[in-house]
């Protein structure tokens, strides 16, 4: 069904929903319109992250793919995800706006509240069947993250968390690790697909190489960023991500203890493409390694041949 269509039904008033029939412990105050607290948005969220991962799982043996560019893969189910993820939320939140991968960009009645859904980050692991992809989900109130929800449907691992109440997988408090030395750091990294070898993210990668234990490239930025609050993963940096890539994720390390910012350690914000996560100790040393490449590209170049 057509997204925008369906706003047609969209009525106003701020902090109103339709109660589902869902087993969840939600506070109910009046039937039918009913004050939001933020642990009815986490409930909605994980609801809808379950059934995305279902239909994630459904559709494992049977999509078919394409390129929405060149090596950006797009499968079915990353489409028959979002629209699940979509109905579910839009049927309780009407009036709330949303922001989706797969061309999903609805202005809600209110303006208040807005859904940021990847409903599939990691397509590329899911087309070849490396089972390292997940859902993600993040609301925002008045631009703030408030929600959070990454779900990983070949573990039935829901990482979550909330502004203020902290992270979780599977309901055990999430806490990063402890790492403080660069060198112990068991970080991982983003590149561009189908990067060349001079690009400055390529430089930055290969300049953190000596400095780290191991830099790793997973292929889900959602699922690197919960494990950075579960503490099995010290550090992740991309400057390509869009806001369905990290929203969630974000939320989740700085509420299990860690640091988001940009590349340099400035200010994170969800609508530029530049993050670094960690969990706290070695940020700024990262920081500056990231940062310092300029003196590393011109050392590269000058020991390239000239052609
Ligand atoms: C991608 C993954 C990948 C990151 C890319 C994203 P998708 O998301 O998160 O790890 O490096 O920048 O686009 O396309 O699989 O949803
Ligand atoms: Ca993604
Ligand atoms: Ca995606």
């Amino acid at each position: 069904m057509h997204y925008l269509r369906m706003l047609t039904a969209v009525g106003r008033g701020s902090c109103r929903f339709r109660p589902l029939p869902l087993s969840s412990d939600f506070a109910i105050n009046e039937p039918g319109a009913m004050t939001v607290s933020e642990s009815v948005f986490l409930t909605t969220a994980i609801v809808a992250a379950r059934a995305a991962g279902d239909v994630l799982l459904e559709w494992s043996k049977k999509f078919t793919v394409s390129e929405k560019s060149r090596k950006n893969l797009v499968t079915e189910a990353d489409v028959a995800a979002q629209e699940t993820i979509f109905r579910i939320i839009h049927d309780r939140f009407p009036d709330h706006s949303f922001l989706g991968e797969e061309d999903l960009a609805v202005e809600g009645a209110s303006g208040e509240f807005r859904w940021i859904i990847d409903p599939l980050d990691g397509t590329a692991n899911y087309v070849h069947q490396f089972p390292y992809f997940c859902v993600s989900i993040a609301l925002e109130q008045n631009g703030e993250l408030i929600t959070g929800v990454i779900f990983d449907p070949t573990r039935s691992d829901v990482f979550s968390a909330e502004k203020g109440q902290g992270a979780f997988l599977n309901g055990e408090r999430l806490q990063v690790s402890r790492c403080s030395v660069l060198n112990d750091a068991m970080c991982v990294a983003s590149l561009p697909v189908g990067a060349k070898g001079d690009e400055p993210q390529v430089v930055q990668f290969i300049n953190a190489l000596p400095k780290c234990r191991s830099v790793q490239r997973t292929g889900s930025a959602a699922l690197n960023l919960s494990y950075i609050a579960a503490g099995r993963l010290d550090a992740y940096w991309s400057g390509t991500l869009k806001p369905w890539d990290m929203a969630a994720g974000a939320l989740l390390v700085t509420e299990a203890g860690g640091r988001v910012t940009k590349m340099d350690g400035s200010p994170f914000d969800v609508q530029q493409s530049d993050l670094l996560a960690s969990c706290g100790g070695i940020h700024d040393d990262l920081a500056r390694v990231l940062t310092d490449t300029s003196k590393w590209e011109l050392s590269i170049k000058r020991e390239l041949p000239a052609s």
